[in-house]
């Protein structure tokens, strides 16, 4: 393992500090591959310095507008426990009901009203395209935090920084990464697939075959020439699986409830699936889990979840800093 002051991301990429001051974040689209090691190496040296002192006054001074139309505790809170260990502080509106969105504001002006109180905005809303129209009605940074079915770019950042912590820096290439579950309504499998493409990566996709990849992700992967494969079962690809990413079936987007409940349990990842595995790899789930892992399965040195989460805290401090332009 190496340890903190000897970071596996340096040296950088020609193209390091790729001036992200101001700059929204709202596809994954927007990063290539230095890009990517700058941001882990920004986020590396957050985890040191949580670990060594916790909070530091990086951001100080400085405001995050945490706006979420839809349910989130990973993202929500992640983002916030972000800004607070840089010492920034956060407006958070969890709960539009409450906001004047309940009275029929738009987006647009919403977005506005927020930004004139504040430096940065952190936005979920169920509308693919939503993060675009925000970043457009305002001038201060917007950052993606789910667009409906659309991307979630810094789910996708965290999940591939994950994967480099987990498994070594320089390991992402030669990788086999087996995606499982809702693959047609899960926006961080859409990110995440489109990120990969950055990598030489074999993509498997296993879901019910009424929750397939999109056609428009999977073109764009095939136009980036990375082998990918659709399977309706785990047991052909789960031997040679080095980082297995599990979802929910994404019950709130189905328009009939009678097609969720068809689908709903239809993997369920098990210490005895498990045991076809892989010694050395790993399990993902962005979360939340509704039983496709068993709790069972938690003490197994494979389950990543949880650490999955912590490195979302290192990935959103390092998005917050250079935004701000304090990385
Ligand atoms: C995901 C999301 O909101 O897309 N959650 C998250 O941000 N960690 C996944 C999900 O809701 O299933």
């Amino acid at each position: 393992m190496p340890t903190e002051s000897q970071s596996p991301y340096l040296p950088f990429g020609e193209n390091n500090n790729a001036d992200w001051y101001g700059k929204d974040i709202l596809s994954v689209k927007q990063f290539n591959r230095a890009d990517l090691e700058y941001i882990f190496g920004v986020a590396h040296e957050m985890r040191g310095m949580v670990e060594r002192v916790g909070t530091f006054d990086l951001l100080k001074g400085k405001i995050l507008a945490n706006l979420f139309y839809e349910p989130s505790t990973r993202t929500a809170s992640s983002f916030m426990a972000a800004m607070q260990r840089l010492g920034g502080s956060v407006i958070a509106i969890n709960e539009v009901k409450y906001s004047s969105v309940s009275k029929g504001e738009s987006l647009p002006d919403t977005i506005r009203t927020l930004e004139s109180y504040t430096d940065v905005i952190v936005l979920r809303h169920p509308e693919v395209g939503s993060a675009a129209i925000a970043a457009k009605a305002a001038k201060k940074p917007v950052i993606n935090a789910g667009d409906g079915v659309g991307e979630h770019p810094t789910q996708a950042l965290l999940d591939l920084f994950t994967i480099f912590e987990e498994l070594g820096t320089g390991k992402v290439d030669g990788l086999t990464i087996t995606l499982l579950g809702d693959l047609k309504y899960g926006r961080t499998v859409h990110s995440l697939a489109r990120l990969l493409t950055l990598f030489d990566v074999q993509l498997n996709y296993v879901s019910p075959d009424i929750l397939p990849m999109p056609k428009e992700v999977m073109d764009e992967v095939a136009a980036k020439n990375i082998p990918q494969a659709e399977y309706d079962s785990l047991d052909k690809v789960l031997p040679n699986t080095d980082v297995l990413y599990v979802t929910r079936v994404q019950k709130e987007r189905f328009e009939n409830p009678a097609e969720y409940d068809k689908v709903k349990g239809a993997f369920v990842v098990d210490p005895e699936i498990m045991k076809a595995a892989k010694k050395e790899m790993i399990v993902m789930h962005p979360m939340p889990r509704v039983g496709e892992i068993s709790p069972e399965f938690d003490d197994d040195p494979r389950a990543a979840y949880f650490r999955q989460m912590e490195y979302g805290l290192y990935v959103r401090m390092a998005l917050l800093a250079m935004v701000l332009g304090k990385a």
